[in-house]
């Protein structure tokens, strides 16, 4: 979904670490923090790494010298779990070695997904937090420091940690992350996150202009409102659209973007992810009134065939989802598109894996993720049908996809040769400190010479070539 932009990513999650420099508070405890899956996941370390600071917990680059370890770990795909597991194995090595108090949790989906079963299995684990149980962690903590196993895996229907402000993380300091609302009430039947993200939830409206604010202060240039189905946010109303309070106002997400969109011209505005059933008009004409939210959809579709839809229970049919692409391309015209693909679901027939190429050259999708379907116990797919299309032909179709897309990816990236494009520059290049990195609004990376530019300022760069996914130019 949100993994890795501007790359092509097959089944593999995105991992990192994230740190803070400089932390105010200089303190003997020590937590370090790594975290695999979605943005969501990035942001909510962010808020475990607010919570604990202000605890007196210094956050640090590297596990050595930690006190506390924190895994915020995901579970979409098996593989993704099995990463995590090997991890531990690396922390037992760290506990031995160096600090044999060391304090190791585990946080997230795989917290929530698999509970205490997971202090049986994983004897280095300490801590077994689930997504809603964060603020519980100093509690958590303290138990564990006090000889027992601590686990809270309780999911809430309030919890958005809305007045939160997170502490930013290994970022850039130019684009962050704003978490809107927490949970999926969807139920598409291969996906375990209503299981381990519980369920929706809008967080306040007020304190996301207010977040997004002080993040242009500080010098942040793009924001990302971060949601499983954004198109779901909404703000005193309830799920049948009637209003709850009448005395206070009501923010549907195309009014919240609109709000965000309006704390600066300068702001860019970004949103994932978005559902195709859920996606309104209104939000496509407000991302066409504003130059700064950005001309860029991530729209997963998993399948061009509508019986296999119909299996996955995502509410829409092929016609459907080709309906919305119009109602893209006709209001905001030079829209960028990506979407997420699954290859071999259940049942899945030669004929209907032909469907998904066919929809592939329709659309002419900008960039997308690609996955072999994973089961994952508890869903609905699990329980009702037969994981029944072999690896090979899972690997089979998913190399057929990703080729045709690596194909018609570059051919539509020619589109920018010879165009000049606002470019927020974001820093240097990983390959070469002399060229610099920036993306346009419709998402795609630019890379050109450095010009002692500053992280955060928008410049002109004329496209002069392309390598497979990213565009170089020269600054105009
Ligand atoms: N809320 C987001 C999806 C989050 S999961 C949305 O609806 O777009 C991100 C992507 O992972 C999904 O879009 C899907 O393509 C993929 N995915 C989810 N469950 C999977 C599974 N069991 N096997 C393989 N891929 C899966
Ligand atoms: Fe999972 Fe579907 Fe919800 Fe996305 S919308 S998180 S795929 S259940
Ligand atoms: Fe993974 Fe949980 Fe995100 S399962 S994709 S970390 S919501």
């Amino acid at each position: 979904m949100f993994e890795g932009k501007n790359s092509t990513v097959i089944d593999e999650e995105i991992q990192g670490t994230a740190t803070i420099k400089n932390s105010p508070i200089a303190s003997s405890k020590k937590v370090y923090l790594e975290s695999y899956g979605c943005a969501m996941n990035f942001s909510d370390s962010e808020i475990v790494a607010s919570i604990l600071t202000q605890e007196g917990y210094q956050t640090i680059k590297e596990p050595e010298t930690a006190d506390l370890v924190l895994i915020n770990t995901c579970s979409i795909r098996e593989k993704a779990e099995q990463t995590v597991r090997n991890r531990l194995t690396f922390y037992k090595g760290i506990k031995k070695r160096h600090n044999k108090n060391l304090i190791v949790g585990i946080l997230g989906c795989m917290a929530e997904r698999l509970k205490d079963q997971l202090l049986e299995e994983e004897k280095l684990v300490d801590i077994v937090a689930g997504p809603d149980s964060y603020r519980d962690l100093p509690n958590l903590i303290s138990n564990v420091e006090s000889g027992q196993k601590a686990v809270n895996v309780l999911l809430s229907r309030e919890e958005t940690y809305a007045e939160i402000s997170p502490v930013k993380l290994g970022e850039n300091g130019v684009s962050s992350f704003i978490s809107i609302m927490r949970g999926c009430d969807n139920m598409c039947s291969f996906c375990v996150v209503p299981f381990t993200r519980g369920r929706e939830r809008s967080r306040n409206p007020e304190t996301i202009v207010r977040e997004a604010k002080e993040l242009f202060d500080n010098g942040f240039r793009e924001v990302t409102l971060l949601g499983q189905n954004v198109d779901s946010y909404r703000w005193n109303i309830t799920k049948k659209g009637e209003i709850k309070n009448p005395d206070e106002e009501t923010v549907s997400f195309a009014q919240l973007m609109e709000k965000v969109a309006q704390v600066h011209p300068d702001l860019r505005v970004r949103f994932s992810t978005s559902h195709p059933k859920d996606m309104t008009d209104d939000v496509l004409h407000t991302i066409a009134k504003y130059e700064n939210i950005c001309n860029y959809i991530h729209l997963p579709v998993q399948s061009g065939n509508s019986d296999v839809l119909k299996r996955m229970n995502r509410g829409y049919t092929r016609e459907w989802y080709l309906t919305r692409i119009e109602a893209i391309r006709r209001i905001i015209p030079h829209c960028s598109i990506s979407t997420d693909i699954i290859s071999g679901f259940c049942g899945e027939t030669d004929e209907e894996h032909q469907d998904t190429i066919s929809l592939i050259k329709d659309v002419k999708f900008d960039f997308s993720y690609m996955y072999k379907y994973s089961e994952r116990p508890k869903t609905l797919a699990e329980r009702k049908f037969d994981d029944n299309v072999s690896e090979d032909v899972k690997s089979k179709r998913l190399t057929e996809i990703v080729n045709l897309q690596k194909e018609q990816e570059k051919e539509l990236n020619r589109r920018f040769i010879g165009k000049t494009k606002k470019v927020l520059v974001e820093g240097p290049s990983k390959k070469n400190p002399d060229e610099w990195k920036g993306r346009i609004s419709e998402n795609t990376m630019v890379i050109f010479k450095n010009e002692n530019f500053k992280p955060g300022e928008y410049i002109q760069v004329k496209i002069s070539d392309i390598s497979t996914a990213i565009l170089k130019g020269e600054v105009v």
